[in-house]
């Protein structure tokens, strides 16, 4: 489905990310796992348009996006929880979620907003408040609400459980199973790298702008070096 070949992305003279090739299968959850600063937000970013590589190609779906524009790149079905949530304070819980719909023009969209209330009880509740307001778990949850609604067949999280509470972090990830269930793709970017792995399918390690090691979840979780830099002995 998302097939990323040989990318290269800079910020000025500093390589962020350095000749790094993986893909998605549809169905699929994929972890990226890395310390601060190994490149995972620079990639992520540059799936969905808003860096571009210095070389390499992204090829979503048969097709090469890498020199798209964001509003492009969502219309064709990739959407990005981006790190830190942000969510658009200013605006109510229901407002935040219109603006995940904003491209699209079909008749389902009630029905969606149903499926994200039911996924996310407490933004039923907190519809008409400002979404600054809202609790750090919340935004997440409604950072997540906000892209699903604009139906995407891969969905893109750059570290959902940052800042969570343990509680809140299982649940996210239930969550993201459950999304798995339902028929869309996930390419998820953590540092909880216990977590991500045992939920996901297939999974790849990286380090100052590369990818080090591959393997299913499973693989990497028992992986001596896996354990030994990111598990915590
Ligand atoms: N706008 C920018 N200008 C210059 N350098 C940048 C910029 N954004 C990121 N970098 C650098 O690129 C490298 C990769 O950063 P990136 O944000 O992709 O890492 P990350 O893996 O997401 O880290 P973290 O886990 O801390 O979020 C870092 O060394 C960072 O300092
Ligand atoms: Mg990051």
């Amino acid at each position: 489905m998302l097939k990323i070949e040989n990318l290269s992305v800079h910020y000025g003279m500093i390589q962020a990310v350095k000749d790094v090739s993986f893909e998605v299968k549809e169905g699929e959850i994929v972890s990226l796992i890395g310390a601060n600063g190994a490149g995972k937000t620079t990639i992520l970013r540059t799936i969905s348009g808003l860096n571009h590589p210095s070389k390499g190609t992204i090829t979503f779906e048969g097709t090469q996006i890498q020199k798209k524009a964001p509003r492009k790149i969502v219309a064709q079905g990739i959407s990005q929880v981006p790190e830190g949530r942000h969510v658009f304070s200013g605006l109510t819980v229901l407002e935040n979620l219109e603006m995940g719909a904003y491209l699209r023009k079909d008749s389902e969209m009630q029905k969606d907003y149903e499926h994200i209330y039911e996924k996310f009880p407490i933004l039923k509740e907190r519809l008409n408040q400002d979404a600054s307001t809202l609790s750090g778990g919340e935004q997440q949850m409604l950072a997540m609400g906000r892209a699903l609604m604009s139906k995407p067949r891969l969905l893109l999280l750059d570290e959902p459980s940052m800042g969570l509470a343990p509680i809140f972090i299982q649940e996210i990830f239930n969550i993201i199973q459950e999304i798995q269930k339902q028929g869309t793709t996930v390419l998820l970017i953590e540092q909880n790298a216990k977590m991500a792995l045992s939920i996901a399918d297939r999974g790849y390690v990286l380090e100052t702008g590369k990818v080090v090691l591959s393997g299913t979840g499973q693989e990497l979780l028992e992986s001596e070096e896996v354990k030994k830099a990111y598990l915590g002995g």
